[in-house]
C-alpha cells in the first residue's frame, strides 16, 4: 500500500488528519511495513525529558523491509546503480536480490567477527555500493552504525570512535575523488593509535594502493566474504532500539552523536521520500550527497530502498572530468528525480551553460535542493537550465536531528516559490517563536523555528549524554524542539528558512560549529586566541572567516596562516579550513570577557557602516584595527 499524496487538496486533507489525530495517522502509514510484531501503542512522549517513543514494543528489522520485502516482487530491479569517479570505468548495478545476498554475506562476516546487537560499528568509506551494504549489514545484525564522512581527519575519526566506543571499523584502502587518490586506510591507522576499543577493521579494496595490515585486526573485505552464506536471519529489533548514530556539529563543544531508532526512522524516511519526490515505480532517482551525511542516510540508502526505488550512487565530484558530469550521468541513467545541494548548483552555475548543452536532460521530472538556503538566482538557474522550466523544485528543509524532510513542496503538487521550502509535511507541527519565548501566530511573521509535536523520525538522544540533547534542543522554548534556524512565514503561510541563529555556520551545506573550528585553530602552538564567524560566500553559501591573535615569532603572516589552515585540516578535515584568516592584535571583548561576535560578523561581511553600540567594549580601538586589516 502506498501512502502517496496526489493532489494539493489531498495534502491539506492529510495534513489536517495528521494534526487532529497523529497516532492514527502514523499508525496507518506504519501499517504498510512488515513488522515481526505489531506495536502496542503508537506514541508516548514528553519534550521535557525529552522522552519520545514511537510504535512501542513493535518488533522489526529495517532490512527485511528493504530486502525480503522486495525479493519476490522486484528482485531483479536495480536497487543501487553505482557510477564510478572515472567515466571510463564500468558502472555497477546491484539488483534487490543481489543487494539481499551481499548484505546477508556481510552480515555473516560481522557475526563471525563477534559483532552483536548493540555493538557500534564505524563506517569510514568512499562512495561505493559496499558502503550501503555495510550500513544495511549492521542494521541486519542489530549493530549500530556510525558513518563518518571519509573527508574527516584521523583526529575527528578517533573522537567519534572513542565517543561511541566502536568495536569495528569498516573502511577502504583509498578513495578516488576527481583526479585525486586519497588514502583512507592510512587515516584509520592513525586514528586507531588514539583509540582502544576497536578489535576488527575490514577493508574494501578500491584503489589498490599499498596499505599496512595488522595481523589479527585487519581483514580484506573480499577475503572475509568469500564462501559466506548469502542468507542470514535478520535480528529482531525493538522499534526504539538504536539504528544509527550520526555525529553533527553544534554551537558548543565537540560534535554530538545524534541517535535515530529503528521503527520511527523507517516509517518517516520512506514516507517522506515517496511523497516529496513523488516517486513512482520504475523511476530512477539520484541524490548526490555523501553517505557520511544524513542526506545520504535517509535519501540514498534508507528512504529510496525502503520504497523499492532505484537509487544512484556517485563516487566522484561534479566537475570531474568536466563541469557537465552531473548532466552526463542524468542522461546516461535517464534520471527522473535529481537531488543536490545549492552549493553544487552555484559551483556549476559559475561554469555557465556550455557544459550543459551536450545533454538532453529530458528524463528529469523533479529537482531537489537540500542543506542550506537556496538563493533565488541559483533557484532560477536550476529551474531554467536543468529543469527546462518543466520540473518542480523541491526545496527541502530538514536536519540531521529530524531524520527526514520536514518542510518541502510535494513535487508537482505544492505550488513553489523561489527560495521557499513552502509548507510542512503531514505530521509536522511548526511554531515560530519570538525572542521572549512567545509563539507568533498568523502569517507575515519572522522568528525562531520550533516543532511542537513529535514526529517518528526525530532525534531520541545525543549518544552518551542525554542532558546535552535536552539543553541543545528542548530548553530554549518550553515544550518545543528548537531547530536553531530562523524562519519567515509569509502572507501565504509559506516558510522561508533564513539560516542559523546560533554559532553554527553552513559551509557548502556542511554544518560547522564556530567553537569547533576555533578549538582546532587554537591547537597551533603560536595561536593565542581566535574567533570564527561566517560570511556570505558566492559558491559555498557561507565561508569561514577567522580572527586570530598570534605570537608571530618572526614568521610571515602568509606562512603562519598556511600553517593554521593545515592545523585545522589535520584536526577536523579540509571542509573546516578557514577561507580567510586575519591576524589581529586583539578581539572585541566586553568587560565581562565575552567576544562581541556581532562586530566580527559585520567586518567579515564588509558591512562596517553601522557597527552598533560598542561602548561596552573593553578596548573600542581594537575595532578600528580589525577594520583596517580586514581581508577582502
Ligand atoms: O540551517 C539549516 C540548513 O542545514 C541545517 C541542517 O544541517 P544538517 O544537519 O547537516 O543537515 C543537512 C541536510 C538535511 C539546518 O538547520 N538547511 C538544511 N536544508 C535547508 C537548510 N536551510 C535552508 N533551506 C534548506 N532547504
Amino acid at each position: 500500500m502506498s501512502d502517496r499524496i496526489h493532489t494539493l487538496s489531498g495534502y491539506f486533507h492529510e495534513y489536517q488528519k495528521s494534526v487532529a489525530d497523529p497516532e492514527n495517522f502514523w499508525a496507518r502509514v506504519a501499517d504498510s511495513f512488515h513488522w515481526k510484531k505489531r506495536w502496542d501503542k503508537v506514541l508516548d512522549w514528553n519534550f521535557e525529558g525529552p522522552d519520545v517513543k514511537w510504535f512501542l514494543n513493535g518488533k522489526l528489522n529495517i532490512t527485511e523491509n528493504i530486502l525480503e520485502r522486495h525479493l519476490y516482487t522486484i528482485g531483479d530491479k536495480p536497487a543501487i546503480i553505482w557510477e564510478p569517479n572515472e567515466p571510463g570505468e564500468d558502472s555497477r548495478t546491484l539488483t534487490y536480490r543481489q543487494l539481499y545476498e551481499e548484505v546477508c554475506r556481510f552480515s555473516n562476516v560481522l557475526q563471525e567477527k563477534g559483532v552483536q546487537k548493540g555493538d557500534k560499528v564505524i563506517i569510514y568509506m568512499p562512495m561505493v555500493p559496499e558502503a550501503a551494504v555495510a550500513m544495511l549489514a549492521c542494521a541486519r545484525v542489530g549493530a549500530i552504525h556510525s558513518v563518518v564522512f571519509a573527508g574527516f581527519s584521523s583526529n575527528a575519526l578517533a573522537d567519534r570512535i572513542n565517543d561511541c566506543e566502536a568495536k569495528v571499523v569498516l573502511t577502504a584502502d583509498g578513495n578516488f575523488r576527481g583526479n585525486k587518490k586519497i588514502p583512507v586506510k592510512a587515516v584509520v591507522d592513525e586514528a586507531l593509535e588514539n583509540t582502544s576499543t576497536v578489535s576488527t577493521v575490514i577493508i574494501y579494496q578500491r584503489t589498490g594502493q599499498e596499505v599496512s595490515m595488522k595481523a589479527g585486526r585487519d581483514f580484506w573485505w573480499h577475503e572475509a566474504i568469500e564462501g559466506k552464506d548469502a542468507h542470514q536471519e535478520a535480528v529482531e529489533m525493538d522499534s526504539e532500539d538504536m539504528l544509527f548514530i550520526l555525529y553533527t556539529s553544534g554551537s558548543t563543544g565537540k560534535p554530538k552523536g545524534v541517535v535515530h531508532t529503528c521503527g520511527g526512522y523507517m516509517v518517516y524516511s520512506k514516507y517522506t521520500f515517496e511523497n516529496v519526490f513523488q516517486y513512482s515505480p520504475g523511476d530512477v532517482y539520484w541524490c548526490t550527497a555523501d553517505i557520511g551525511w544524513i542526506t545520504g542516510h535517509s535519501y540514498i540508502v534508507y528512504g529510496p530502498l525502503l520504497a523499492g526505488a532505484t537509487s544512484i550512487m556517485f563516487e566522484g565530484v561534479p566537475t570531474y572530468p568536466h563541469a557537465g558530469r552531473f548532466w552526463e550521468i542524468v542522461d546516461k541513467y535517464k534520471v527522473n528525480q535529481f537531488y543536490t545541494a545549492p552549493t553544487a548548483i552555484r559551483a556549476l552555475q559559475a561554469h555557465g551553460t556550455e557544459p550543459i548543452e551536450p545533454f538532453k536532460l529530458d528524463s528529469l521530472k523533479v529537482l531537489g535542493s537540500v542543506g542550506e538556503p537556496i538563493n533565488e538566482e541559483a533557484w532560477h538557474w536550476y529551474h531554467t537550465h536543468i529543469g527546462k522550466t518543466k520540473c518542480p523544485i523541491v526545496d527541502t528543509w530538514w536536519q540531521t536531528e529530524t531524520g527526514g524532510i520536514m518542510v518541502s513542496p510535494l513535487a508537482g503538487i505544492t505550488p513553489t516559490k523561489p527560495a521557499y521550502a513552502t509548507l510542512p509535511l503531514p505530521g509536522i507541527q511548526l511554531a515560530i517563536m519570538d525572542t521572549e519565548g512567545k509563539e507568533m501566530t498568523g502569517n507575515s511573521v519572522e522568528g525562531n523555528l520550533c516543532v511542537k509535536f513529535p514526529w517518528p523520525g526525530m532525534i531520541r538522544t545525543t549518544y552518551g549524554d542525554h542532558d546535552r540533547c535536552k539543553q541543545t534542543y528542548f530548553s530554549a522554548y518550553k515544550g518545543m524542539y528548537f531547530t536553531g534556524d530562523g524562519v519567515k512565514r509569509d502572507h501565504d503561510g509559506y516558510y522561508r528558512i533564513l539560516g542559523r541563529v546560533d554559532d553554527v555556520i553552513n559551509v557548502s551545506g556542511h554544518r560547522m560549529g564556530t567553537a569547533e573550528v576555533e578549538n582546532a585553530i587554537n591547537e597551533h602552538p603560536l595561536v593565542v586566541e581566535s574567533a570564527v564567524v561566517g560570511y556570505p560566500h558566492q559558491v559555498k553559501g557561507q565561508g569561514i572567516y577567522a580572527y586570530v591573535i598570534c605570537d608571530m615569532k618572526n614568521r610571515s603572516e602568509q606562512s603562519l596562516t598556511n600553517e593554521i589552515k593545515d592545523t585545522v585540516t589535520k584536526i577536523i578535515g579540509p571542509i573546516a579550513k578557514p577561507d580567510k584568516i586575519q591576524i589581529v592584535p586583539g578581539l572585541p571583548k566586553t568587560r565581562s570577557g565575552k567576544i562581541m561576535r556581532r562586530i566580527l560578523r559585520k567586518v567579515a561581511e564588509g558591512n562596517m557602516d553601522n557597527m552598533g553600540d560598542t561602548s561596552t567594549l573593553l578596548d573600542p580601538d581594537v575595532v578600528d584595527k580589525i577594520i583596517e586589516g580586514r581581508i577582502e
